[in-house]
């Protein structure tokens, strides 16, 4: 069954139907592609102990109830239902512009991978009316009003053309919380993330209007020396963060480089 973390995205003209809404608050790990049983004794006490939290836990293998333990107990998810997020990535993005100020009213901003529409209602809250949110992913989402979403490919080839199609001009911000299915192979999953952060890039250097700002999801350890290189070339100021709502045990964090300088020979 094709799902939000399956390896593949969806053949050409077949469209998703997942319900990301779903998914993203309130799917269970089998559906998102985890299939880890119990293997230690610890795994084992923690399936007894369990049992008396998660009441509905029968039948549920040891990986659903963690995780359906973690999403019940995790204050960004509620946060995110009782603020109308669609999904609790929403506070990564808040807290980075907390912190960086990215969002101004009336910014042009392009979300790659935006399902299942987090990052462009935060985005949206802040920059319209006046400006401008286009979010990209091959997953299907719900509409956001306001907001241009687009169901397809960021790698396709035309795929950048048909957004600067939309965009009919520069932005002035990039964000990419793109994350291709996780291996479990460390080298593999860090190459394929710093992958399509690159292609992010390669797409900001394209779009972006001087001063603009690029946001990218890289593995810890920070961005891969070519990635820094050319963003330390090309914008003002380069940060890395890991914001709260990125769970500890994750290595992911964020590069963001504000001030582009407005062109690159690359
Ligand atoms: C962590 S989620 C994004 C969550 C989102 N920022 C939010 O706040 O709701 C990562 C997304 O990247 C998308 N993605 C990964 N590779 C992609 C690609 N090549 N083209 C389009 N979307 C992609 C996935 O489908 C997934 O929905």
């Amino acid at each position: 069954m094709a799902d939000r973390f399956s390896s593949k995205p969806p053949k050409k003209g077949k469209k998703r139907r997942t319900n990301l809404a779903k998914t993203a608050l309130g799917a269970e790990p089998e559906k998102r592609g985890l299939k880890k049983s119990p293997t230690t004794d610890a795994d084992q006490r923690a399936a007894r102990e369990l049992t008396a939290k998660v009441k509905t836990a029968r039948g549920r293998k040891l990986s659903s109830t963690l995780w359906l333990k973690r999403q019940l107990n995790d204050p960004f998810v509620a946060r995110a239902k009782a603020e109308g997020y669609r999904s609790r990535a929403a506070y990564k993005l808040i807290e980075l512009d907390e912190k960086y100020g990215l969002l101004k009213p009336g910014a042009r901003v392009v979300d790659l991978g935006a399902a299942p529409g987090g990052w462009s209602q935060v985005a949206g809250r802040k920059v319209l009316p006046g400006g401008l949110v286009i979010g990209i992913d091959y997953l299907d989402m719900p509409a956001l009003d306001g907001v241009e979403l687009l169901q397809k490919d960021f790698l396709d080839e035309d795929t950048p053309d048909v957004l600067k199609e939309k965009l009919g001009g520069q932005a002035d911000i990039v964000m990419s919380d793109m994350a291709a299915p996780t291996t479990g192979h460390k080298n593999t999953d860090h190459m394929r993330i710093i992958s399509l952060a690159e292609s992010a890039l390669d797409f900001a250097e394209d779009v972006l209007a001087p001063g603009g700002v690029y946001i990218a999801k890289v593995l810890q350890g920070g961005s891969e020396k070519s990635l820094l290189d050319r963003l330390k070339k090309n914008f003002s100021k380069v940060s890395h963060a890991k914001p709260k709502a990125s769970r500890a045990d994750s290595a992911e964090m964020y590069v963001v480089a504000q001030g582009f300088r407005g062109g690159s020979d690359d």
